[in-house]
């Protein structure tokens, strides 16, 4: 009970130094009250302290939409109610004060705390004051690894802990980041985690090599120095590795959901079993370095009746400790992921140095979760591209003031796209491991989002320019559809670019004429193409035969205006050619193509002299059903197995026809009904552009496809080859191999394919080939100067890893089967500085301009030109976030690019002056935070709480953003 326990007030401190983590104690507290560390059970030092951690782990939709979950809707397909959860746990909570429980997904809680009445959520407030109940990870999601964007992850992560900020205060804030479930870790979330302010990072999966080796050697605990760039301890973060996933331990499951025995303690009945539990319990064995070890004794949607957990608890407790009158030395108690990390951060002890990440994921010698890299292209890109709408709603939300909310067009927002987003994040969301009727939701979530966000992007962009005339957005621009541009003889075109520097863009629209004027802001007129579209993916929607195509040139964090008039009907001009031609250049790159094959056969850099062989193709992995003399696991949502090393080729030739305009030259290839490809070059561009269609994937042959596209080099890569983290670092990779343990491979694909987020590249002295994607995807080098990405998979059998459905995605309008469409740019340079160009190129793709029309003539007073800012930031700057806060302040993200040794010209320090940022605003304070905003910087480096926000005039504007730091402010902000 309460007097037992220890109400030591301690301010508690982790400072990560070299491996080392030490820990100042005795510092007077001046709050009184006694959650977080202090709330902590007391251990016994001669004892092995075995800290039982209940909890429940609540996927934000996977077999259920997040809403079934929450509601305890459909448990035809699964139990689960995550309301009567916390109904449940919050009441058994305040039956005994010694109970502990935590929290981790701030969706349901939020959605929970509404429905609550003052008195309960001041009861709720108690038991999180008195540490009883605990928040861990605390973002809205608990977040996919492997195909998350940092930029939504942060977000996300800020939604949620400001959320609980604001409802609990400090002792809402989580200590530890709690990554239980997701496939792989990603050495980015990590670092973010240590930005974020978190002292240590729990999670339960890794690969069964790695873990075998960790137990022999007693490393289940480190410490990851997930940088490779900021200056150490800024991303050092304690990992700890749970023993038994996120699961009780066998026989120890109390949950309604479960049969194990209940403990039987009345000795005048038959079934007494108190001492065969009790023995059961201490004969559990875990390796680890001190006497502390967690037992997470809960699971997937635990708890809903907590009475059966916690009666059964209390018990073994009690039993168990009994024993330690009979010289048994074991101390079981409730506890936490804090209170087990700061125990183990007493003992001082030293951890290993880990640098490299935890991909890919493996449970066994043939199940390598390396699938759920590529499952569902089409969510992994709406996701994407959601992300960059999103981040231009706030954007616009902030320039143009309080009538973006509520304007012309009425009432628009940017919290539904926020909260769409964020739970588009979840582990089983933009992973593609969900039930088809579940990623519908989020798809539905998302489009929602954007409705509400256009209403405000409109009255933004009315305030701005002067003109309320109605503005129309065409989101099927991929596959030429835009009622307005095909139809409309005279049209305006608004472009928004939502990076912090002018960009270049090609803009294509459906058009039905065959020539057109299209005039910049100042009346100027530029060059235009006009050619045919394509028109197999579009189906029935639409009837444009052409596509305009022109060069744009948008303002930093601002918008221009093209004007756009039909000049002739007719036929089309003809400028098709039907033979293969030998080469497309423009005055940067050169392509050539075998004229036998119509492949892809070279491409140069003109302006460094460079040529490397380049043969490009596509390619099928027959997926393993499941019959095989290893192992029956087939290929699913999570799981990649390839039944043969050796792809089938879709075809050894390509079928192609060329366009070439003064403004992009084509060569456009098709492989097989369902494969096609339009190789792309636009006369300002750097880049390569390879733009593919895939499918719909046949399956009459009763053969699950995954189909990759492959470059094949003259690079000599040496095994050697490197993606990205999350979209911002990039890690070394090498075939058949892993940093931290002698690797037995077992799968020679599956095993070598890694998470690809924004870019990979192989290179050798010479060359760099790098290769930005649209989207996440699944990739790998597996022979010498080859990089392969995998672009769409259709399976036929489930994988048995839950979802219980194949991966065999249909909708209405393609019955037989999902085509799906992306890009993959490629850039040729010196290995020292590829990044100068990679860098920009994938922030382009990441954060694409937002396209507006206006049909007819725009009033003679709209301002055509707008930019939010003073000046273009410097190349290595990013402007991640800029996003109203509250009323008068706004929270704004500066990142650097590069990393340390990437760049001779861009991995410098650089200076921004924040109050001569912007245009519309004025920046009248400022406050620094942690990256996850959700504590002052200058408390988080002390771990102290309660000092009230103070907006500084600081004695300089000047900020200093070291490679790859980001660093966040809150800025207190005037409309000029
Ligand atoms: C913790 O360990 C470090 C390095 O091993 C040592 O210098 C320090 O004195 C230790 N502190 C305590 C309180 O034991
Ligand atoms: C589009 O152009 C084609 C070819 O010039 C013509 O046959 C068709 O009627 C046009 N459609 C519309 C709706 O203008
Ligand atoms: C946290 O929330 C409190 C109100 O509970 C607020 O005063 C404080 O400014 C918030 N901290 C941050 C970093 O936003
Ligand atoms: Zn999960």
């Amino acid at each position: 009970n309460m007097a037992a326990m220890s109400l030591q007030l301690t301010v508690v401190s982790l400072f990560l130094l070299g491996g080392v983590l030490t820990f100042p104690l005795g510092q007077e507290a001046e709050h009184t009250s006694t959650c977080g560390y202090e709330s902590c059970h007391p251990t016994k030092p001669d004892m092995l302290n075995v800290h039982l951690v209940p909890h429940t782990h609540d996927d934000v939709g996977w077999l259920k939409t997040v809403d079934q979950y929450f509601y305890g809707d459909r448990n035809d397909i699964q139990h689960a109610g995550v309301q009567y959860i916390l109904d449940s746990v919050v009441d058994q909570l305040l039956k005994n004060p010694d109970r502990r429980f935590i929290y981790v997904e701030t969706a349901f809680f939020y959605r929970w705390w509404r429905q609550q009445s003052s008195s309960m959520q001041q009861t709720v407030k108690q038991l999180v004051n008195e540490g009883r109940l605990e928040f861990v990870n605390g973002g809205w999601c608990m977040s996919d690894e492997a195909t998350t964007h940092y930029s939504a992850v942060i977000d996300q992560m800020t939604m949620g802990l400001r959320f609980l900020n604001e409802t609990f205060g400090p002792c809402g804030r989580p200590r530890v980041a709690w990554h239980i479930d997701p496939f792989g870790h990603a050495r980015e979330h990590a670092s973010m985690f240590a930005q974020m302010g978190y002292d240590g990072f729990f999670f339960g999966r890794l690969d069964y090599q790695d873990r075998a080796r960790r137990m022999m050697y007693r490393e289940q605990e480190l410490l990851w120095r997930a940088s490779d760039s900021l200056t150490p301890p800024m991303a050092d973060l304690f990992t700890g590795i749970l023993p038994n996933g996120y699961n009780p331990p066998e026989g120890f499951c109390w949950d309604q959901s479960c049969d194990d025995a209940p403990i039987r303690d009345d000795p005048d009945l038959e079934d007494y079993n108190v001492d065969d539990v009790v023995k059961r319990f201490l004969a559990i064995s875990a390796v680890y370095k001190t006497n502390h070890i967690i037992m997470t004794m809960g699971s997937d949607f635990q708890y809903e009746n907590a009475n059966l957990w916690y009666k059964n608890l209390d018990k073994l407790i009690h039993y168990v400790n009994a024993q330690q009158a009979n010289g048994i030395k074991v101390n079981v108690l409730y506890s936490t992921p804090s209170c087990y990390l700061q125990e183990l951060h007493r003992t001082n002890l030293t951890w290993a140095l880990k640098n490299d990440d935890f991909f890919p994921y493996a449970d066994d010698a043939h199940d390598f979760w390396t699938g759920y890299f590529t499952s569902r292209p089409a969510l992994k890109r709406y996701e994407r591209i959601s992300n960059s709408n999103l981040q231009m709603c706030n954007q616009l939300e902030v320039l143009g003031g309080p009538v973006s909310r509520r304007g012309p067009f009425g009432v628009g927002d940017s919290k539904t796209m926020k909260e769409a987003m964020a739970v588009a994040q979840h582990h089983d969301a933009v992973s593609g491991t969900e039930k088809q009727h579940v990623a519908n939701d989020y798809a539905r979530r998302l489009a929602n989002g954007w409705q509400h966000c256009q209403v405000l992007v409109s009255n933004s962009l009315a305030g701005l320019s002067g003109s309320t005339a109605e503005r129309i957005y065409c989101d099927n621009l991929n596959i030429s559809v835009c009622p307005l541009t095909e139809s409309s003889k005279k049209f305006s075109v608004n472009v928004y670019n939502p990076l912090a520097r002018p960009v270049t863009w090609p803009v294509r629209l459906p058009v039905n004429g065959t020539a057109y004027v299209v005039s910049d802001a100042n009346g100027k007129s530029v060059d235009s193409q006009v050619s045919f579209s394509t028109r197999e993916v579009r189906r029935s929607r639409g009837f444009a035969v052409n596509e305009l195509v022109f060069q744009v040139q948008a303002p930093p964090l601002g918008y221009t205006t093209y004007s756009v008039s039909l000049l002739q009907n007719g036929p089309p001009p003809a400028s098709t050619q039907h033979h293969t031609p030998t080469a497309i250049k423009n005055k940067f790159l050169q392509v050539t193509f075998d004229p036998d094959t119509g492949l892809l056969s070279s491409l140069s850099n003109l302006e460094t002299k460079q040529t490397i062989k380049l043969t490009q193709n596509f390619y099928w992995y027959n997926a393993s059903d499941g019959n095989n003399v290893e192992s029956i696991q087939p290929s699913g949502a999570y799981i990649f197995r390839p039944n043969s090393s050796t792809p089938f080729v879709i075809s050894k030739t390509a079928k192609t026809e060329s366009i070439q305009t003064p403004a992009v030259q084509e060569v456009r290839q098709w492989f097989s009904p369902w494969v096609s490809q339009v190789v792309r070059l636009y006369a300002d561009s750097r880049a390569l552009e390879l733009e593919w269609t895939v499918g719909p994937v046949p399956i009459d042959d009763d053969l699950g496809k995954e189909v990759i596209t492959r470059l094949d080099t003259s690079i000599q890569t040496a095994q050697y080859f490197y993606t990205d983290s999350n979209g911002r670092e990039v890690l070394q990779r090498k075939t058949d191999f892993r940093p931290t343990w002698n690797l037995k491979q077992s799968e020679p694909i599956a095993g070598n394919y890694y998470p690809i987020n924004s870019r990979a590249f192989i290179k050798d002295d010479d060359d760099q080939l790098t290769v930005v994607t649209d989207r996440s995807q699944g990739g790998g080098s597996i022979n010498n100067g080859s990089l392969e990405i995998m672009l769409h998979r259709r399976l036929l059998y489930d994988d048995v890893r839950g979802v219980a459905e194949p991966l065999n995605e249909t909708s209405g309008i393609f019955p037989k089967g999902l085509v799906v469409r992306g890009r993959l740019l490629l850039s040729l340079d010196r290995p020292a500085s590829a990044a100068d160009a990679h860098r920009p190129l994938a922030q382009e793709v990441v954060l694409q301009p937002l396209l507006t029309f206006t049909g007819g003539d725009l009033h003679p007073n709209t301002r055509l030109e707008f930019s939010g800012l003073q000046a273009a930031l410097p190349p290595a700057v990013h402007l991640l976030t800029l996003s109203q806060w509250d009323k008068d302040s706004v929270l704004l993200r500066l990142e650097h690019q590069f990393q340390s040794w990437e760049s001779k010209v861009n991995s410098q320090p650089v200076t921004v002056n924040l109050q001569k940022l912007f245009t519309t605003l004025d920046v009248l304070g400022v406050s620094e935070l942690n990256l996850s905003a959700n504590q002052w910087k200058d408390e988080m480096k002390r771990f102290t709480c309660n000092s009230p926000p103070t907006f500084e005039d600081p004695s300089t504007w000047e900020v200093t953003l070291r490679p790859m730091e980001i660093r966040t402010f809150l800025l207190k902000v005037g409309l000029r």
